[in-house]
C-alpha cells in the first residue's frame, strides 16, 4: 500500500501498519537514549547515501549529509601499511575494480576469515598508496543500476579523509555531522599484525575526539575488542547484535552464547558494562515468520532502554526484496515498497536511531514525528 510524504503523522501510521505496537513499549524510551539528535531518532547514513552512490566513497558520505542525516558510518578495515580504509570486507573484488588491475593480478588469494575461505583480493596485502589506485564499483549493479554510472571514478577513503568531510560539513552547514566507525574482523586483524583499535583510537585523539559528548560511536560485532576499546578510550561505543550467529571473539574464547543470547536482559546488563548503546539487526526488534511477514514487536527496545542502552537498527533499505511483503509494492524486487511505513513503524517502538542505505526516506518519515 504506497502512503505518501505528506501522510506521514506517527498516530496515522501506527494504525496503518499491520502490527500493533504495545503502548508500554512505546513508553518506555528515556532521555539517555537520544544522545546527539535531540528527542528524535538518529539517522546513521548506512555506508554513506550507499542507496544512490557506490558505498565507502566520499561522494556516498557527502549526499547522506546533503540528505541531512546525523552520523556517517564508515566501516573500517586495514591496508598494509597500518593505515584504515572505509570498505565493507577486506576482500575488495565485490566492491572495487582491482579485478581489472593486471599489476596486481597475483596477489588474488584464498585466506580464511573467521573461519569462512575467501577468495579475491585484500586491502591488508595493498599499501594505502596502492590502493588508492582503484576505484570503487557498485555493490549491487542489477539492483541499484544508476549508481553504475559512477563505477571507476572514486577512491577508496582513509579513516582520516571521512572524518575530515563531516568536519568540513559540520562548519559549513553549522550542524554536527558525527562518524559511527565499525571494526570489521577485529580479532583477524589482530592475529596479522595489523590491529584495528590502536591507530583508530590514535586518529580520534588527532582529531579531539576522545570523549563521550565527542560525535563518535565505534561500533563492532565482536565483543573482545569493545571491551578493550572502552579501557582506551571514553568515546561512545555500540554493540552490533545480528540476528544469528554469534560474536567471532565468543568463537575462538570457546563462549558459547548467541547474538540472540545477548538481548536478553541479563546480557543486556553485561553489554551496559562497556558499551553505550546497541545496534541490532531489526529482526531482532520486529521478527519476520518465515513468508517475510512482520510479526509483534518484541521487549528488546524496552529492556535495552531500562538497561541504559541506546538501540540503533540495521538495515533499512527502499527496495522491496529488503522489506517485509507488509510493505513491498507490486512485484518488482528491484523497485521500491512503502519504506516509509517501515520507518514509522520501527520509530513507533521508540528506537534511537537507524541505519539507511536511503537516508533521504528515513529523514523525511522522522519528519512527520513533530
Ligand atoms: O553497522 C551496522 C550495520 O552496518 C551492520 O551491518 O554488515 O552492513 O556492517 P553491516
Ligand atoms: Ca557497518
Amino acid at each position: 500500500m504506497a502512503r505518501t510524504l505528506s501522510a506521514l503523522g506517527l498516530a496515522g501510521a501506527l494504525l496503518a501498519t499491520a502490527v500493533a505496537v504495545p503502548t508500554s513499549q512505546a513508553a518506555a524510551h528515556d532521555d539517555r537514549s537520544r544522545p546527539v539528535a535531540g528527542d528524535r531518532p538518529l539517522v546513521i547514513a548506512h555506508r554513506g547515501a550507499s542507496g544512490y552512490r557506490p558505498e565507502h566513497t566520499l561522494e556516498a558520505y557527502r549526499l547522506a549529509i546533503r540528505m541531512g542525516v546525523d552520523f556517517i558510518e564508515p566501516d573500517l578495515v586495514s591496508t598494509r601499511d597500518g593505515v584504515l580504509v572505509a570498505r565493507h570486507e577486506n576482500e575488495i573484488s565485490g566492491t572495487t575494480d582491482v579485478a581489472v588491475h593486471p599489476e596486481f593480478a597475483a596477489r588474488r588469494t584464498t585466506k580464511t576469515i573467521d573461519g569462512t575461505a575467501v577468495t579475491g583480493w585484500f586491502t591488508e596485502d595493498f599499501t594505502l598508496a596502492e590502493l588508492k589506485t582503484l576505484r570503487a564499483k557498485e555493490r549491487l549493479p542489477q539492483v541499484r543500476v544508476t549508481n553504475t554510472a559512477f563505477d571507476g571514478q572514486l577512491p577508496v577513503p582513509t579513516l582520516q579523509e571521512v572524518i575530515d568531510l563531516a568536519r568540513s560539513e559540520s562548519r559549513r552547514l553549522g550542524r554536527t555531522i558525527g562518524i559511527y566507525p565499525e571494526t570489521k574482523h577485529p580479532t583477524y586483524f589482530r592475529s596479522i599484525g595489523l590491529p584495528l583499535e590502536e591507530p583508530l583510537v590514535r586518529v580520534l585523539k588527532k582529531n579531539g575526539m576522545t570523549d563521550k559528548k565527542d560525535p563518535v560511536i565505534i561500533q563492532s560485532f565482536e565483543t573482545a575488542n569493545l571491551r578493550k576499546l572502552n579501557r582506551m578510550t571514553d568515546v561512545r561505543l555500540a554493540q552490533l547484535l545480528d540476528a544469528a550467529g554469534r560474536p567471532y571473539d565468543f568463537a575462538v574464547a570457546g563462549d558459547p552464547r548467541t547474538y540472540v543470547d545477548l538481548v536478553k536482559p541479563e546480557n543486556l546488563r553485561w553489554i551496559d558494562s562497556y558499551a553505550d548503546g546497541i545496534g541490532v539487526n531489526k529482526n531482532l526488534l520486529v521478527p519476520r515468520d518465515a513468508s517475510g511477514k512482520l510479526l509483534a514487536p518484541t521487549a528488546v527496545v524496552r529492556d535495552a532502554h531500562r538497561t541504559g542502552l541506546v538501540v540503533h537498527a540495521w538495515t533499512f533499505r527502499a527496495e522491496n526484496q529488503f522489506l517485509p511483503v507488509d510493505f513491498r509494492i507490486g512485484t518488482d524486487p528491484n523497485a521500491r515498497g512503502d519504506i516509509i511505513a517501515e520507518y514509522q513503524l520501527f520509530y513507533g517502538l521508540g528506537l534511537d536511531g537507524v541505519f539507511s542505505d536511503h537516508p533521504d526516506t528515513a529523514v523525511a518519515a522522522r519528519a512527520g514525528l513533530s
